[in-house]
């Protein structure tokens, strides 16, 4: 049986070449590299040698010199099988080294078997192919030797090159993940603290508001208290607009979505936007021929589109250019992935550029954070953006914003397409004059502040007042007094008891009571507890007059 020593490093390959000997036939020596191969050859000399050229420690043409050098091993057939040395030049100097064939990988068995059988033929007839032209000069093998090395080189380091590159793409998309991720968590943080802070202030806006307009409205007409009344109320208002725009920014509050068309919301506005900006500075609109369908909240996606513009104002003092578009794109995967955001499909894209001071990385990292601002006080509050990031991610969508100092400012809102929906019917508020009634209403709540209020204003209406301040208080009243309550009127969530479970006894004293709640926290986070029935009445704090006094007439007067 004729043996064949196989050297490889690649222990794949070298399997490969086992298997196929073995099955024509073959006993098989193998070694990892050339000086292992030198060692095993020289213990047990084979009868034909196949090398490979790229490997550690000695390589396949050091290998070849060394065999053809030594007297045991030259009249053995030595066979170059290589993938990366694949050059004219690299077969030369393998054949100019003494090598009798020089092989590329990969080749068909057949034909690798067929050149291997061929090989041992000639050698026993004693034919050594080109190997007879030598000897070559010990100095020209040796240049060419080190060519053919600086070349695979060469082709390595091109490799590295490419390797490397494609590696600090995938860390920088890496790093733009998780600044994305850092972001999102950042935001949420600040989204629950806010909804915190807004939920706790409309308590007490509800009680400020709810006493000035008590003391208003027992004033003749001619005080000049009055006057400074009024200004309580201004404020007020003013505070209850900022945490209404704290909990539209933390996504806690509800909005309505309709089927909208958002080259129509441009269009209303855009001769507002053009007053917003002023004569210095040119409004292009760029807006998309066909229309572009969402489902949102019309009245928001104005409040974006001047936030931006008034943005957009204050970065071009001097005067510049401010550019509104709209178009669709899709969304795939790659798209996801590179961006780490996104809902697949096609995607509406509003687009908002201005020309003017454009933003350091440091003011870009903090915009939508509420109160941030780099306007001087009194110009900004820093609430633009908050509320623009708010809404769009309650629309669903993603805001992202490119800018460069002194380069501009380009805003880019993804807000996903309308998939056939239901529009929802908005209910609209009108303020009508003020009903009361000679009822009695139990009023739970437990906020001593907010149950006096509510006492006052009640018994102002013309109503009778109990009082509970914890659901098993509000139990306990009800049954003393259960029938001659008409209405209870309970906080939601309290202490001692919350709301819906007081409502669930309350309820088994007598099943026809109405109940209606009120509550200082947002809807999302009611639904979430699942506190509230869908059929259950809800009145959100601070609690404006007309509002309340209306919910309360059309609850007692509704037919159960
Ligand atoms: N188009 C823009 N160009 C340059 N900087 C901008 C732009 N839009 C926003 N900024 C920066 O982001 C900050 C925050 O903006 P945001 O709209 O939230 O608050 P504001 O405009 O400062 O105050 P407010 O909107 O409450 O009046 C701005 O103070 C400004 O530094
Ligand atoms: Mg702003």
């Amino acid at each position: 049986m004729q043996t064949v020593l196989i050297v490889d490093d690649i222990t794949e390959n070298m399997y490969f070449l086992e298997v196929l000997l073995k099955g024509n036939g073959f006993e098989v020596h193998s070694a990892g590299n050339g000086a292992e191969a030198l060692e095993s050859a020289r213990n047990s000399p084979p009868d034909l040698i196949v090398a490979d050229i790229l490997m550690p420690v000695m390589d396949g043409y050091a290998l070849c010199r060394e065999w053809r050098a030594d007297d045991r091993l030259k009249q053995i057939p030595f066979i170059f099988y290589t993938a990366t040395f694949i050059s004219k030049k690299d077969e030369e100097l393998a054949l100019g080294l003494g090598a009798d064939r020089f092989l590329i990988k990969p080749q068909e068995p057949e034909a690798l078997m067929g050149v291997i059988r061929e090989v041992l033929a000639a050698s026993g007839s004693n034919k050594m192919g080109i190997s007879a032209d030598l000897p070559r000069s010990e100095g020209e093998l040796l240049r060419e030797y080190n060519e053919a090395l600086f070349r695979k080189l060469e082709k390595k380091m091109d490799d590295l090159e490419q390797v490397n590159q494609e590696l600090k793409q995938t860390i920088i998309e890496q790093k733009r993940l998780e600044e994305q991720l850092r972001q999102t968590q950042k935001m949420e943080a600040i989204g629950r603290f806010s909804a915190g802070i807004a939920h706790d202030f409309n308590n007490i806006l509800t009680v400020i508001i709810g006493f000035s307009y008590m003391m208003r409205r027992n004033m003749p007409s001619g005080d000049p208290q009055r006057d400074k009344i009024d200004q309580i109320l201004t404020a007020a208002e003013k505070a209850a607009n900022l945490t209404r725009s704290l909990l539209t920014f933390s996504r806690k509050e509800e909005i309505k979505l309709q089927p909208l068309n958002l080259n129509d919301c441009i269009r209303n506005v855009e001769t507002f936007l053009r007053r917003i900006v002023g004569e210095d500075v040119k409004l292009i609109t760029n807006i998309r021929e066909k229309d572009i369908l969402i489902f949102a909240d019309s009245g928001h996606i104005e409040q974006v589109l001047m936030n931006l513009a008034t943005n957009a104002r204050d970065a071009m003092p001097d005067g510049g250019i401010l550019s509104i578009g709209t178009d669709i794109i899709d969304i795939d995967e790659e798209f996801i992935r590179l961006h780490g955001y996104g809902t697949p499909g096609p995607n509406a894209v509003l687009t908002v550029a201005d020309n003017g001071t454009g933003m350091d990385e440091a003011t870009r990292q903090r915009i939508y954070e509420p109160f941030f601002t780099t306007k001087e006080t009194g110009r900004g509050t820093g609430l633009g953006l908050s509320l623009i990031y708010g809404i769009v991610s309650q629309h669903k969508g993603h805001i992202s914003v490119y800018s460069e100092p002194g380069q501009g400012t380009n805003f880019r809102i993804l807000l996903p397409l309308m998939a056939g929906e239901a529009p929802l019917s908005g209910a609209s508020v009108c303020h009508e004059p003020l009903r009361g009634g000679h009822e009695t209403i139990l009023i739970v709540d437990d906020d001593a502040a907010i149950r006096e209020y509510l006492g006052l204003f009640l018994a102002g209406l013309g109503y009778k007042a109990l009082f509970a301040q914890s659901g098993q208080e509000a139990i306990d009243v009800f049954r003393e007094n259960s029938h001659d309550v008409n209405l209870v009127l309970m906080d939601l969530i309290m202490t001692n008891k919350n709301g819906s479970e007081a409502a669930l006894e309350i309820r088994r004293i007598r099943s026809d009571i109405k109940i209606v709640f009120t509550s200082g926290y947002p809807h999302d986070i009611i639904r979430e507890r699942k506190l509230l029935e869908d059929n259950m009445q809800l009145l959100m704090k601070p609690l404006t007059p007309s509002d309340f006094a209306k919910t309360l007439r059309g609850a007692l007067d509704r037919e159960e």
